[in-house]
C-alpha cells in the first residue's frame, strides 16, 4: 500500500511521481461519472483540480479568467506593482462571459493609417471611438471595416468616417447577455456598445464572441454574485501588507504567500496579520515539504498549504541550496498531517502529464499547481515566436531566474538585501499548446480515465481509499519506468488529443 512505501523503516529514500505506479482497482461506473470536485482551500471548492502557478510567464488576468471558467483557479503573480496586480485581479472579478469590459478604444483624431497599424497588430477590426481614445469616456462612434473599406486617403481622421453614435444601436449598462444577443440579432449589427446614463462607454458585446460563447458549467464562481474567483501571490516583506490591502479592495478571494521555504517567522506573522485584518480572504501558505513546516503554518491559521521545494521544471533550488524533497514523498507526508486539521494541500510543481495529477491526488493533494504544463497556452502572458526549426514557442521562466528576479521576484528567495542575486531557476521556452479551453478538458478527461482505472468515482473517494489503506502503489525500477514510456520504435509522432 502507499503507507508501506512511504513509512518503510528500511529505506530513507524520497520518491517522486515517476518512481510510483498506481495499481488498478475495480470499475463499476462510466468515465463521465467521475467527479473531480475538490478543495482548494478550507472554504473554496473547485470542479477541476488544477491551479495555474503565480509566475510571470503563466498567470495574469487572461489566464486566471480561462482557468476559472474551466473550473480551476489562477494565481496572479506578484512580479507587478501593487496597482498593476490589483488591476489584474479586478479584471478577473469584472469579467462577464460574452462582454468585453476593456475594449481597445481609439480617439476621433486618429488617422486611417494609424488605425490600419493597430488592426494588423491586434488582429481585430472594429473599434469604439471615444473622446480621448480610452474606456469610460463619452462614446462618439464606432469604426469598422464597413466605414474604412472604400476610403483611399490614409490621412483621413476617424471622426470623418466613423459611424457616429446617433446612428448606432447602444444599450444601457446592466443588460444581460441574452438580451444583448437578441438586440444584436434584430439590429443585424456586429458590435453593441454598452453605455452609462450619460453616454460613457463601459463595455462592448461582439457578435463573433457571442457565437463562440460556450457554456462553462464548471466555472469557479462566487455563488452569490456569480463573479469568477481569483487568487494572487504576495511576499512577506512589510510592504506586502499594502499589497494585501490593495488586493482586498479588488475583492481577491485568496492570497498565496510566495516563498520557496515557507516556515519562516516572516510568513508566520503575515498569515496571522491577514487572518486578523481580512478574515474573508483565504490564505494559502508555503511552500513546505515536511510535516513540521506544515504544522507550524497551519497553527498560524493557513487555509491551505502549497507543497514542493526545488522540483519545478525550471528550478535549481535543490542544486544551489541543497534543500528540498522528492515530490511524491513531500505530498504524501504533508497531506497526511494536513488532513488531520482539515486543511487541503496543493501539489506544486513537477507535473508534466495528467497521470502526474492523478498520482498527486492519490497521495492526498486537493489540487495540482502547474507552471510548465500550462505555459505556452494562448492565455499566458508573452508573445509567440518561432524557433529556427519552425516550432511555435513562448518563453517560460522560473521566478528565481535572474531574469525574473531583476523584475522584483527575489523576495520569494529571501534575496532582498543581498548585493548578489543567486539564481534558483532558469529561463527557457516551451511549445505552443493552444488554448486553455481545449487543453484543460484534455487534462481533466485524462484524470477521469486514471481515476476510473483506480476505481475511484470522486476525489473524495480516492482520498478515503488512501486513508483506509485501500490504494495500492508499486515502486518502479528504472527498467519498469522505461517500459512504462514509449519504447522500441524507430520514430513516432505524439499527438496529445483530438
Ligand atoms: P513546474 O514544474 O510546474 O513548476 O514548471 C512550477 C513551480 O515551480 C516553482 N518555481 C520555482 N522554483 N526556482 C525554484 O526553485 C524558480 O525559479 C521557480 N519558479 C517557480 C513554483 O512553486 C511554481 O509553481
Amino acid at each position: 500500500s502507499v503507507q508501506q512505501i512511504f513509512t518503510s523503516t528500511t529505506t530513507k529514500s524520497g520518491y517522486t511521481y515517476d518512481d510510483l505506479i498506481c495499481l488498478p482497482g475495480h470499475i463499476n461506473f462510466g468515465v463521465h461519472d467521475v467527479s473531480l470536485t475538490t478543495r482548494f482551500t478550507r472554504k473554496i471548492s473547485l470542479k477541476t483540480p488544477i491551479v495555474s502557478s503565480p509566475m510571470d510567464t503563466v498567470t495574469e488576468s487572461d489566464m486566471a479568467i480561462a482557468m476559472a471558467l474551466e473550473g480551476g483557479i489562477g494565481v496572479i503573480h506578484t512580479n507587478l506593482s501593487i496597482e498593476a496586480q490589483a488591476e489584474q485581479v479586478a479584471r478577473v472579478k469584472k469579467f462577464k462571459a460574452g462582454f468585453i469590459i476593456d475594449p481597445v478604444c481609439v480617439p476621433p483624431t486618429m488617422t486611417l493609417q494609424e488605425l490600419e497599424e493597430l488592426k494588423s497588430k491586434l488582429g481585430f477590426t472594429g473599434f469604439p471611438v471615444t473622446a480621448g481614445g480610452k474606456m469610460g469616456q463619452p462614446l462618439l462612434g464606432l469604426v469598422t471595416k464597413r466605414d474604412t473599406d472604400f476610403v483611399t486617403n490614409r490621412n483621413t481622421r476617424l471622426s470623418e468616417i466613423m459611424t457616429p453614435v446617433k446612428n448606432l444601436v447602444t444599450v444601457k449598462e446592466g443588460i444581460d447577455l441574452l438580451k444583448a444577443n437578441n438586440i444584436l440579432q434584430t439590429s443585424k449589427k456586429g458590435k453593441l456598445p454598452i453605455v452609462t446614463e450619460s453616454g460613457l462607454l463601459v463595455a462592448l458585446v461582439a457578435r463573433t464572441d457571442i457565437k463562440k460563447n460556450v457554456e462553462f458549467p464548471n466555472a469557479t464562481k462566487d455563488p452569490l454574485n456569480k463573479e469568477l474567483l481569483v487568487a494572487a501571490a504576495i511576499g512577506t516583506r512589510p510592504a506586502d501588507r499594502e499589497r494585501v490591502r490593495a488586493l482586498a479592495a479588488a475583492y481577491v478571494d485568496a492570497v498565496i504567500i510566495d516563498s520557496s521555504q515557507g516556515d519562516s517567522v516572516f510568513q508566520h506573522e503575515m498569515i496571522k496579520w491577514i487572518k486578523k485584518e481580512f478574515p474573508q480572504i483565504e490564505v494559502v501558505a508555503g511552500n513546505v515539504v515536511t510535516k513540521q513546516q506544515a504544522k507550524n503554518l497551519i497553527e498560524c491559521g493557513a487555509d491551505a498549504l502549497r507543497v514542493g521545494m526545488g522540483i519545478g521544471s525550471i528550478c535549481t533550488t535543490q542544486e544551489v541550496c541543497a534543500c528540498g524533497r522528492a515530490q511524491a514523498s513531500a505530498v504524501y507526508n504533508v497531506a497526511k498531517l494536513a488532513s488531520v486539521y482539515g486543511v487541503p494541500i496543493l501539489a506544486d510543481g513537477g507535473i508534466s502529464s495528467p497521470g502526474h495529477i492523478v498520482k498527486a491526488l492519490s497521495l492526498g493533494a486537493g489540487a495540482a499547481m502547474c507552471g510548465s504544463l500550462l505555459a505556452g497556452t494562448s492565455e499566458t502572458p508573452g508573445e509567440y515566436f518561432y524557433s529556427e526549426d519552425g516550432k511555435r514557442l513562448k518563453r517560460y521562466r522560473g521566478m528565481g531566474s535572474i531574469d525574473a528576479m531583476k523584475k522584483g521576484s527575489d523576495d520569494r528567495y529571501f534575496g532582498t538585501t543581498s548585493a548578489i542575486k543567486v539564481a534558483q531557476g532558469v529561463s527557457g521556452t516551451v511549445q505552443d499548446k493552444g488554448s486553455i479551453h481545449r487543453y484543460i478538458p484534455y487534462l481533466t478527461q485524462g484524470i477521469r480515465h486514471g481515476m476510473q482505472d483506480i476505481g475511484a468515482k470522486s476525489v473524495e473517494d480516492l482520498q478515503s481509499m488512501l486513508q483506509r489503506g485501500q490504494l495500492r502503489f508499486e515502486l518502479r525500477s528504472a527498467a519498469a519506468q522505461r517500459e512504462g514510456g514509449v519504447h522500441g520504435l524507430h520514430s513516432f509522432e505524439r499527438k496529445l488529443f483530438d
